[in-house]
């Protein structure tokens, strides 16, 4: 408990709500990840699950391991390479001719960036971006690897309509007829491998099942795809919940992770897991409505995806305060349930939260606050604090 009692006590000090990210933790897990990782693998950083520039150029810097970023945005790519970046692989696809004429013209300027397809419309609307650049844009194909067992099951996210060798190879053939665009890899991430935590029902059970699938799927297409003269220079697969297994699988060259820098409260459920919570947020007590609540200002982040109790920020400073079911993590105000017998914190003093999932929270803040030892070292821009946004 020391480390949230330090950070709260630094958050006394800032205006609040204020986000904090702690350097200690997220360079620790860095190294995590990288251990995880398989020797032959490299490790490309998912900027959604960041949002931070300092943090993904800090990262980068910390070897020749970590190669690359990958964006869910075309916009970010370009954006991100006009700030230096490069190895910039785009995880979501577009027909927008704003994005993909920047991706062009990024491109055209010599930078290093690519993106997913799994249609021909994302092939058209690449060419005439490309040829309108004078560039050459490298793809990958996105293959949906999701655990489809029969009867019409689909247990997995729904990405791309490329779910066999056979499509991909015709989605393979359909690119040669385009001259600006080149195939040089593909995506297989098992979303539903690598976003389900061990500690969920059935979970052991159902990744025991799905993992295999996984493997064949991508190693058949990866198949199909050489045998079409595609060139495997990128196959991209894995999440911070699946980077072990994922990296270790021979068809794969590297795996992405991103969530597992700033390890948020849904990634706690992973076993074998040893990340530990970088980001935080602090809000200020401002009233005492009872003895047996504080009510702090602002605090209503609550994560993406299905809605659940899982989706709320998780307290944890000062020890054991609730969310109470009525109110939940509030928009201007949330209140918390004090354990019984616990004297409440001071007016003015700080709550401290774990957001649910990683990079989201910071579309609220403009700043964090960076913290090394006992110090907030340095307060830097968000992706928000520079104007940006991507979603
Ligand atoms: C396609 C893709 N692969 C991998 C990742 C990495 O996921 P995580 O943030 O869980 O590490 C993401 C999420 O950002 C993603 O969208």
């Amino acid at each position: 408990m020391d480390r949230p009692a330090t950070l709260a006590r630094l958050s006394d000090a800032m205006p609040r709500p204020a986000a904090l990210i702690d350097l200690d933790a997220l360079d620790r897990n860095l190294d995590r990840l990288l251990d995880a990782l398989h020797p032959d693998a490299t490790l490309r950083l998912a900027t959604k699950s960041v949002r931070h520039r300092g943090v993904l150029r800090r990262a980068l810097s910390r070897g020749p391991r970590l190669k690359g970023l990958m964006c869910p945005h075309a916009g970010e790519a370009a954006w991100l390479a006009g700030h230096g970046f490069d190895d910039l692989l785009v995880a979501y696809p577009t027909v927008q001719p704003g994005p993909l004429d920047r991706l062009a013209r990024a491109v055209a300027d010599g930078g290093t960036l690519r993106i997913v397809v799994d249609c021909e419309a994302h092939l058209d609307a690449l060419e005439r971006a490309a040829a309108a650049a004078g560039a050459v844009i490298e793809a990958l194909v996105d293959v949906d690897v999701s655990f489809r067992p029969g009867l019409g099951a689909h247990l997995g996210v729904r990405r791309s309509p490329i779910r066999s060798p056979e499509a991909a190879a015709a989605l393979a053939r359909a690119a040669r007829a385009r001259p600006h665009v080149r195939l040089v890899g593909l995506m297989g991430y098992e979303a539903h491998v690598a976003g389900l935590p061990d500690t969920a029902r059935g979970a052991r059970i159902f990744k025991r099942l799905a993992r295999p699938a996984v493997r064949r799927l991508r190693g058949a297409v990866a198949d199909a795809l050489i045998a079409e003269g595609v060139p495997l220079t990128v196959v991209n697969a894995g999440g911070t919940g699946s980077l072990r297994w994922s990296s270790s699988d021979p068809t794969v060259t590297e795996g992405s992770a991103g969530s597992g820098l700033y390890c948020p409260a849904l990634f706690d459920g992973y076993v074998g897991s040893a990340l530990e919570p970088a980001l935080y947020l602090a809000l200020e007590v401002a009233r005492q409505p009872d003895p047996g609540h504080v009510t702090c200002g602002g605090g209503g982040v609550v994560a993406s995806g299905a809605p659940g109790p899982d989706r709320l920020p998780t307290p944890v400073w000062p020890p054991g305060l609730r969310l109470l079911p009525m109110e939940g993590a509030g928009e201007v105000q949330t209140p918390f349930a004090l354990p019984r017998g616990a004297t409440a914190p001071a007016v003015g003093a700080s709550v401290l939260l774990r957001p649910a999932k990683a990079g989201e929270p910071l579309e609220r803040f403009a700043v964090c606050h960076m913290v090394r030892g006992d110090e907030v070292v340095a307060v830097e821009p968000t992706y928000r604090g520079e104007g940006q946004m991507f979603l």
